[in-house]
């Protein structure tokens, strides 16, 4: 194998691995930064509009990051099976069958939630911000969700980082049960 093999081969594991970053990382940042900052705006508008941008922007952003995830993720399949054509990654003996299928169910979940909050929770909460009487305890109610959603949702990646490293250490997932 040469080393022009080796970078070939890298291209779309170093995209994916980018683009996990930029899904997971910007979470990150609005839980310990940005909605804190702008909850500590006082005027109302302000704050509904400052708001709406980053989390509008944010959303973009991040499910960008994860159509980019998915094409490099099928496109690492088959270079996974490309390393050991006596190993068939897709069969019920090997590990690497059973990391894989976990990992793709806690994506399928980590997925729910997320769009569960971008399409249903999310605008709600924008539009109820913008209203001028605003029903105090429903944003009480709404925040506390939105939270427990978001925060399932970026631990559920992190789990799912885990599964991608076990995946990764074929000496173990490339053997039978
Ligand atoms: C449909 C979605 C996805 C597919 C099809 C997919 C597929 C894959 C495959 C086949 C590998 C190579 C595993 C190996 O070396 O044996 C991989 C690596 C990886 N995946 Fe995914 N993946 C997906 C989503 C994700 C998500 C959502 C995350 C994180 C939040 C993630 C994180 C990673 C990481 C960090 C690696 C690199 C592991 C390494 O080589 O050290 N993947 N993925």
């Amino acid at each position: 194998m040469t080393f022009g093999d080796t970078l070939t081969d890298a291209i779309t594991p170093w995209i994916h691995v980018l683009a996990v970053t930029v899904w997971v990382g910007p979470q990150f940042m609005m839980f310990v930064a940005a909605i804190p900052a702008v909850r500590t705006i006082e005027d109302r508008r302000v704050r509904a509009k400052v708001m709406r941008t980053i989390v509008t922007r944010f959303g973009w952003l991040a499910w960008a990051a994860m159509a980019v995830i998915i094409l490099t993720g099928i496109s690492n399949i088959f270079q996974v099976q490309d390393i050991d054509p006596n190993v068939d990654i897709g069969s019920t003996d090997i590990r690497w069958f059973h990391w894989f299928s976990g990992k793709m169910l806690l994506v399928g979940v980590m997925m729910a939630l997320t769009a569960v909050h971008t399409f249903v929770i999310g605008p709600r909460q924008l539009a109820l911000n913008e209203k001028t009487d605003v029903d105090e305890a429903e944003a009480a109610r709404l925040r506390r969700m939105s939270m427990i959603i978001s925060g399932s949702a970026l631990l559920l990646s992190i789990v799912v980082i885990l599964f991608a490293m076990i995946l990764s250490d074929h000496g173990y997932t490339f053997t039978e049960r």
